[in-house]
């Protein structure tokens, strides 16, 4: 009987109550055609080592939650097909741009309260009763919010970002891009309180339109050129706030 093919794993590991230092685990796994990279770490967590620790919850590229670096790229786990490796083994490594907790798992925090800070919700001057029914939106009103929307919180962005890699405050391309979506709503009349916040220090000005955030993106979102519209708006924002008031 043929030996079953097998792909060496091998995955940076962090296990600070074991050693103060990261350190590299490999695996040897089951390959076949149709194996993601989070099959793969499925299979050594089940098999080989229950230690290993990562996240991961819909499998189908929707949640944004097992995001790493898969040979040096920043990808979803569960999006990597392992026979898309040149070599013959595959190399996994945690988001580098935020704090590692343990092996692939990191700290989040920094990006969700980016998130915040942008209101991504439904701002309205005035609600209207319940009784009224839903805010609809025409079909063009909803293309101009479609791109953007199909943002999943994955952070590839901020890992593919050399800006915030210098500097963790700067708002970077998911918020911003989730700011757009905002802005561009009909049923949003926040666009003036976003955009104060996105055009203040650490926000759209930071970005050097390295455009790293679009290619990585696993959804198309195109926060680079979400950040680009966002300088344009909040340019004409600040004119606007200066010249003098009708009276
Ligand atoms: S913009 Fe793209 S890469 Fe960034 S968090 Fe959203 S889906 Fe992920
Ligand atoms: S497991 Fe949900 S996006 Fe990968």
């Amino acid at each position: 009987m043929a030996s079953q093919k097998t792909i060496k794993i091998r995955v940076k590991r962090y296990i600070p109550e074991k050693a103060e230092e990261p350190f590299y685990s490999e695996y040897d796994v089951p390959y076949s055609e149709d194996m993601v990279v989070l099959d793969a770490l499925n299979y050594i967590k089940d098999n080989l080592d229950g230690s290993l620790s990562f996240r991961w919850s819909c499998r189908m590229g929707v949640c944004g939650s097992c995001s790493a670096n898969v040979d040096g790229k920043p990808k979803l786990t569960c999006s990597s097909f392992l026979k898309e490796s040149k070599g013959d083994s595959i190399l996994v490594e945690p988001l580098s741009h935020f704090r590692t907790i343990k092996d692939l798992v990191v700290e989040i925090d920094v990006f969700v309260k980016k998130l915040k800070s942008i209101k991504p919700w439904i701002i309205r001057n005035e609600e209207k009763p319940i009784a009224d029914g839903e805010y609809l939106q025409t079909p063009e009103q909803r293309d101009l919010i479609k791109q953007t929307s199909m943002c999943i919180n994955c952070m590839l962005c901020y890992e593919a970002c050399p800006v915030f890699d210098m500097d963790n405050d700067f708002i970077g391309p998911a918020a911003a891009a989730i700011s757009y979506r905002s802005v561009m709503d009909s049923r949003d009349d926040g666009a003036k309180e976003r955009l104060d916040i996105l055009t203040s220090k650490h926000g759209v000005w930071d970005c050097t339109y390295i455009g790293e955030c679009s290619v990585v993106c696993p959804k198309a979102v195109d926060p680079a050129l979400a950040i680009q519209k966002l300088k344009a708006m909040g340019g004409i924002s600040i004119i606007k706030s200066l010249l003098p008031k009708k009276k």
